[in-house]
């Protein structure tokens, strides 16, 4: 095939930081995304609903002239949020809550210590049937960095959704076996997005041959037959398992440096790698499914009407990008070749 038109695209889960940095996240997102699931991990974290509306206004404002991307807002959960938060939010157009353990990863040091703490949150969450998105990675120093995610739905995600049997979950940027078995055999509340880079890498692209800071994201990448499992998933077409890029940008000397930060910035090429890989697995025509359909009716949008077209056309990822502020940094597969690209899009 050397055409493919699909539905417009929705990103599931995105960071689009903020400040100046709007400037480059935003439109690269809007390029070919419809909708956004706006992660709230700022510094200070997006807590309610007023501070969610403003970030949405300021991203809004970086966008080009004439795109109707729409952003799609998320509050941060932390131990001080309260029931009447998520009612405020869910009056206020806050689509979804973001439970982030403690110290998981970037700017998470506000978030939740005891998750039994939120179980009221949760309980009205449920009732006004706002998704709960899960950051799913315990993060006792004693628990290996590999087994957190097997651990956190062993302690945790299991008994929320038991307990919760109403809430929908999203359980975000799954990287396991363990976490594909356990989205399969939950409920139909219980979805998940995967990243391309969870289907396309595994820890040997992050530790053999020197260390890859620009494959390195939270939960980290894992052996290739937790790959090959996330990879089975989309092959499957089971319509719990949708797009969601965790495009997380970090600066070059951030990424580049002895305590390197985790995320992949990955908005520059998301749906054109997504094809890639879809091709590859032998599977583009479930594509439109995944990037387009499975996401919007889990979180009960409408999909959307509007149409991207991509072609069959390589094209080569740049080394490094220069941000708003001046400096650089390095998209994900930067200097890769990609096959497909979005017609009309620069060449
Ligand atoms: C994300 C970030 O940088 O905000 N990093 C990442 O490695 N994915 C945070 C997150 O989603 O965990
Ligand atoms: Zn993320």
């Amino acid at each position: 095939m050397e055409k493919l038109t699909i539905i417009t695209p929705d990103d599931w889960h995105l960071h689009l930081r903020d400040g100046d940095m709007l400037g480059e996240t935003v439109p690269a997102t809007a390029r070919c995304f419809k909708r956004a699931i706006v992660m709230p991990n700022l510094v200070p974290p997006v807590t309610n609903a007023t501070m969610a509306n403003e970030y949405r206004q300021r991203i809004l404002n970086a966008l080009p002239a004439g795109n109707n991307f729409q952003p799609l807002m998320t509050l941060y959960l932390t131990d001080q949020t309260t029931q009447q938060d998520i009612i405020e939010a869910k009056e206020k157009n806050i689509t979804a809550a973001k439970l982030y353990p403690a110290g998981a990863t970037t700017n998470s040091n506000a978030a939740v210590s005891q998750l039994e703490s939120l179980y009221p949150v949760f309980e009205t969450m449920s009732e006004v049937k706002m998704p709960l998105l899960v950051h799913g990675e315990v993060t006792d120093g004693d628990i290996d960095v590999f087994d957190r995610e097997k651990v956190f739905i062993d302690r945790h995600l299991s008994v929320i959704t038991q307990r919760f049997p109403g809430l929908l979950v999203v359980f975000e940027h799954i990287t396991t076996k363990d976490a594909v078995e356990f989205v399969i055999s939950s409920s139909d509340k219980v979805g998940a997005t995967i990243t391309p880079q969870h289907l396309m890498l595994n820890r040997n692209d992050l530790l053999v041959g020197g260390i890859h800071p620009h494959n390195y994201c939270l939960p980290v990448l894992k052996r290739n037959i937790h790959q090959q499992a996330l990879c089975d998933a989309v092959v499957s077409g089971n319509a719990k398992f949708f797009l969601g890029t965790d495009s997380a940008p970090h600066e070059k000397s951030r990424k580049e440096a002895d305590c390197g930060c985790a995320g992949c910035y990955s908005a520059w090429s998301a749906i054109e790698l997504y094809a890639d890989i879809f091709e590859g697995l032998g599977v583009l025509d479930k594509l439109e499914a995944f990037a387009s359909i499975n996401g919007a009716k889990f979180y009960d949008l409408p999909v959307n009407e509007s149409t991207i077209t991509l072609i069959k056309s390589p094209w080569q990822i740049p080394q490094e990008i220069t941000l708003p502020n001046g400096r650089p940094i390095v998209p994900f597969y930067a200097g890769k070749t990609v096959n497909w690209r979005i017609e009309g899009a620069r060449s």
